[in-house]
Formats: C-alpha cells, structure tokens, sequence
C-alpha cells in the first residue's frame, strides 16, 4: 500500500494534490510520501520482531539526506557501500554502530573513513580486501569487525542485470571455500569476525531462493562454530521485490519474509540485519512529469513527456515496467488511447513504454510514474545538458523541497575552461 491515491479527482501525495507541486517545482520531479517510506520500515522491524535484529535501510536505492534522516530517527540502520553513502548517513545523524560497510571494491580510503567515523561492521568480499582492511585497521590501532559476504550461487530468479548470488556473479566468495577464507581472517591481526553476510539479488518475487540461501547460511553457521569462530551476527541482505504491474501478483509480504527468517536461521541465536531498500523506498516515490507534445507518428501515437532516460533509467536498462497514470482521475468509461510513452532525450532507447494504454491525453496534462522511489533519482543523470531532477518530500498536508532543481548556471559553471584554451 503506498499513498499516492485519487481524491476528489486528482491524485494526491499524502494530502498534497500532485497538481500544486507541479505548479510550485516544476516538472520533472520526484515525489516522497513519508507515511509509505515509515510504513515499509515498520513492516520489516515488525516482521522480525522478537528476534534481536536491526534493519539496515539499503540506501543505495534512495539516498536523499532527508530520508535518511526519516528513516534514521525511526530507528533504521543504513547499508552504504560507498564514502559517499558512508557520509550522507552521517548527515543524516545516523550513528556509526548502525551503519554497515558493503560493496565488493572498498578502498583503504573508504575503510578508514569508516573506521575513524564509527562503522557497526565491513562486509567484505575477497581475501585481498580483508588483508588491506586489516593493515588500515592495525595502522589506525584498531580492529575491524567483519562478516565475510558468501556467494551461495543459488539463481534468484530475476533480472540478469541484478541477480547477485551465482558463482557466475562477482559478489562475495564461493561458500565452498568460505571456512578456508574465515580461517585467514582469524589469523589477520586487524579484523574481528562476528558473522556472516549474504546477498543475492534485487527484486526477488518468490521466497524460494531467500529460503535455499539462507539454508546454506545455516549450515555454514554451525560448521564456522565448529571451527571455532564466534558467529554471533548474520546479514541476510536485502531484495525482496515489489508489484510494478498492479495487477500482477503479489511478492512476498515482509511478515512472510520474517516468518522465512525465522524458521531458516531463528534457531541459530544469531542478531539478524537485513538491508531492504526497494521495498521501504520503491512505492514511497512518484516521477511526476508533464506531456509536452502529443505526437502523431504513422501509425502509432507517440507521448512526448518533459521526464526522460536521465530522469528514470530504468526502463531503458532494465526494460522495466513502471505505471504510468494521469494526475486527473479519468472519468468512468474514459476512452483508452495506446501510447508509445517516451522522453525528448535524442536516442531511442528514451522510450518508457510501447503501446501503453491509457486514457486519452494533450499537451500540459500531468503523468505520474508510479514505483519510482527505488532506484530512480539515485540513477538520474544530467545527459543531453538537462538538469537533475529535483526531490520532493510530503508529510501529510505540507510538502519541502529536499533537493532543488538546480540552475543552468550552476550546471554550466562546474565545468572550467583550461587557460591554454
Ligand atoms: N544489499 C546489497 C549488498 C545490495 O547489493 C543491494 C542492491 C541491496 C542490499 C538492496 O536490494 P533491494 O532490497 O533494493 O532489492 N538498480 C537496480 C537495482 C540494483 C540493486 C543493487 N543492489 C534496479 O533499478 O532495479
């Protein structure tokens, strides 16, 4: 459920008609409903209730500082993989103890950042990787705790593009050899094993490859134990998928995913961490845009909208399916027109959607891209020289901007001209 939803004839953000943030930023722009951002949280914080756990929001999907903060002050740890993440959480006031380091190319840089800034523990993923954060953390006289992120090449079942967990796949090390690679890691002076951490992939519609990796998590468990190592912390990951066709079915609930946790790795008395980003931020955001132009082609209607590939890329990387809907509710027993939805970006690949059907349009109406909080502002570029997209917050009737459109000024002027031009 998220709260983008019609009202007395125009879709409304929360209790903001969309219509007045158009009016007032301009289009293109994204929209955020704080009420879905908190309730996506709540849904996994519940869902593992009563086992000691902490849900690191994967921020990689959403990173605005004020989400952050949002989702900060509700209690969430945040996963970063970059010193970029690692410091917008910081701006957001998330303490360090609740930040986790993943990423499979972290440099000593990054890593000690991180460990002079406070750091809950490193994900790491090879054994060159734990030999450089061991030298960072002796050279800063410290200790570094670690999970070691294990690839257990189960297929998940979605996108190649973002399907992590095959041996194929360069995340994380085999989990045929991870108690050799445990084995190393106790023996480097820097680092302190805690746990075990995995990840396979992003927009999983099934639980099945969840439960066969968690499953093998599990077994790895008791034999680190036997090892001797203390396995007191497993991070599960994150990738539970979300509905972008609204009639489709269903993926998973969190509380579904919660009970799954439960009954593969309950028994383990391990404190459990998830790193959940496109459920908590994917429905919690709009692209709200404006038709330019409504374009006859030979023998399809083309609609030509302000948003582009820049804005949104997911469609043209991934051939992604997002909801496209009117801001004006259409009437009952409204006429349907097939549309070929695209962007003024010069190439092809600008297209969000062929042969769409909606509901008949003209220039200066407003569209909406639903599901686009996930994965969509954080992937906007400035190509063709068109401005990044601005971001906004709603909370109930009031609405901030939390990131400007900037000027052309300001885009023109970051670039210098050498003086020997
Ligand atoms: N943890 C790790 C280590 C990850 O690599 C990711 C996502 C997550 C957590 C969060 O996964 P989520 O819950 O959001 O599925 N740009 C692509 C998605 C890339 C996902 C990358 N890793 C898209 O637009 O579909």
């Amino acid at each position: 459920m998220d709260h983008f939803l019609y009202r007395d004839g125009q879709l409304m953000a929360e209790d903001v008609p969309l219509s007045d943030i158009a009016a007032a930023v301009g289009t293109p722009v994204y929209v955020y409903s704080a009420a879905t951002l908190l309730r996506h949280f709540r849904l996994f914080d519940e869902a593992l209730a009563g086992m000691p756990h902490l849900v690191c929001y994967a921020m990689k999907s959403l990173s605005n500082v004020a989400v952050l903060k949002l989702l900060g002050d509700a209690g969430a740890g945040m996963d970063v993989v970059s010193a970029g993440e690692y410091l917008r959480a910081k701006a957001a006031g998330v303490p360090g103890d609740r930040i986790v380091f993943s990423g499979v190319g972290k440099t000593r840089q990054e890593m000690r950042l991180a460990l002079e800034g406070g750091i809950r523990q490193f994900n790491v993923e090879s054994e060159p990787e734990m030999v450089a954060l061991s030298e960072v953390a002796v050279c800063l006289g410290t200790v570094a705790p670690i999970t070691v992120r294990v690839n257990p090449d189960v297929d998940a079942k979605t996108h190649a593009k973002i399907a992590t967990g095959k041996s194929e796949n360069k995340f994380g090390i085999p989990i045929s050899r991870a108690r050799e690679v445990y084995a190393m890691a106790a023996s480097l002076p820097g680092l302190k094993v805690i746990g075990i951490d995995v990840h396979i992939g992003s927009q999983l519609t099934e639980l099945a490859p969840f439960e066969a990796a968690y499953l093998k998590v599990a077994e790895l468990t008791v034999q680190l134990r036997a090892d001797g190592h203390e396995i007191t912390r497993l991070d599960l990951g994150g990738g539970l998928g979300i509905p972008y066709v609204r009639d489709n079915t269903a993926p998973p609930l969190p509380s579904e995913y919660g009970e799954l946790i439960r009954r593969t790795v309950g028994h383990l008395g391990c404190e459990i961490e998830i790193e959940p980003g496109r459920l908590i931020s994917g429905n919690a955001g709009i692209l709200l845009t404006q038709v330019i132009y409504v374009k006859s082609g030979e023998d399809r209607e083309f609609l030509i909208l302000d948003g582009a590939m820049n804005d949104l890329i997911r469609p043209a990387m991934y051939e992604a399916h997002h909801d496209i809907v009117p801001v004006a509710e259409p009437a009952p027993g409204h006429d349907r027109v097939s549309y070929d939805i695209v962007g003024p970006i010069c190439e092809s690949g600008d297209t969000f959607a062929k042969g769409r059907m909606m509901p008949k349009l003209a220039d200066g109406d407003l569209v909406a891209f639903r599901s686009a909080g996930a994965y969509g502002a954080v992937m906007s570029s400035e190509y063709n020289s068109r401005l990044l997209v601005p971001e906004v917050l709603v909370q109930g009737d009031h609405f901030a901007v939390i990131r400007p459109r900037p000027t052309f000024d300001e885009m023109i002027s970051r670039d210098t001209i050498p003086s020997w031009l």
